[in-house]
């Protein structure tokens, strides 16, 4: 009985022998790692990591550089008398409207800029008739005159009518 029980043992133990010996002569394909493909992917990676991490930089820096450009820039071509005219008249304005006649919540101010001309006129030379009774206005308006009026309207109707 012992003996047979070896000899189990002794065949398992050969069997298991020779199917490790097997797998050792397996031949190992190492064709498909090809390590410069390998370092040209991580060099490709790693560049795509420091596009992202310029554009996650750009898109945090305050646009408030921006803006100011648009702001420095003529906001109208002062190009006829009119226009030179309403550009001075349009600086008691700018309190209330704003720079671009985008107009101010805190001051009740309408946006103008960009409005058409004969519109912001009419309401001007309403105002100051009293036909619409503005009275924040009327200290601003109530010594201009109609041609005072027209250049103003000339001006803001040609102010950029964005935000
Ligand atoms: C003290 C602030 C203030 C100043 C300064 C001011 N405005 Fe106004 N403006 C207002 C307010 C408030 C209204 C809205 C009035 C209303 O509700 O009817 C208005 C309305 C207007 C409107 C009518 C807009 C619309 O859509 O009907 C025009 C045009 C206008 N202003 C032009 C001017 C001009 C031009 C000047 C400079 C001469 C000027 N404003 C100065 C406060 C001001």
């Amino acid at each position: 009985m012992t003996r047979l029980v070896v000899f189990c043992f002794v065949l398992i133990g050969l069997v298991a022998v020779f199917n490790l010996e097997s797998f050792k002569t397996i031949p190992v394909n190492n064709t498909r790692f090809d390590i410069k493909k390998a370092e040209e992917a991580h060099a490709a990676k790693i560049a795509e990591l420091a596009e992202i991490e310029k554009m996650k930089l750009e898109a945090l820096k305050p646009k408030v550089e921006e803006e100011e450009v648009v702001d420095e820039g003529p906001l109208v071509v002062l190009d006829t008398p009119q226009l030179v005219s309403g550009d001075k008249l349009y600086a008691k304005c700018m309190v209330c409207h704003g720079k671009r006649g985008e107009g101010k919540s805190s001051q009740n101010a309408p946006k103008i800029g960009g409005q058409m001309d004969w519109y912001i006129e009419k309401q001007l030379v309403d105002m100051k008739n009293k036909v619409r009774v503005n009275k924040v206005m009327d200290p601003y308006i109530k010594n201009l005159s109609d041609q005072d009026f027209k250049d103003l309207a000339a001006y803001i109707s040609k102010l950029p009518w964005k935000k």
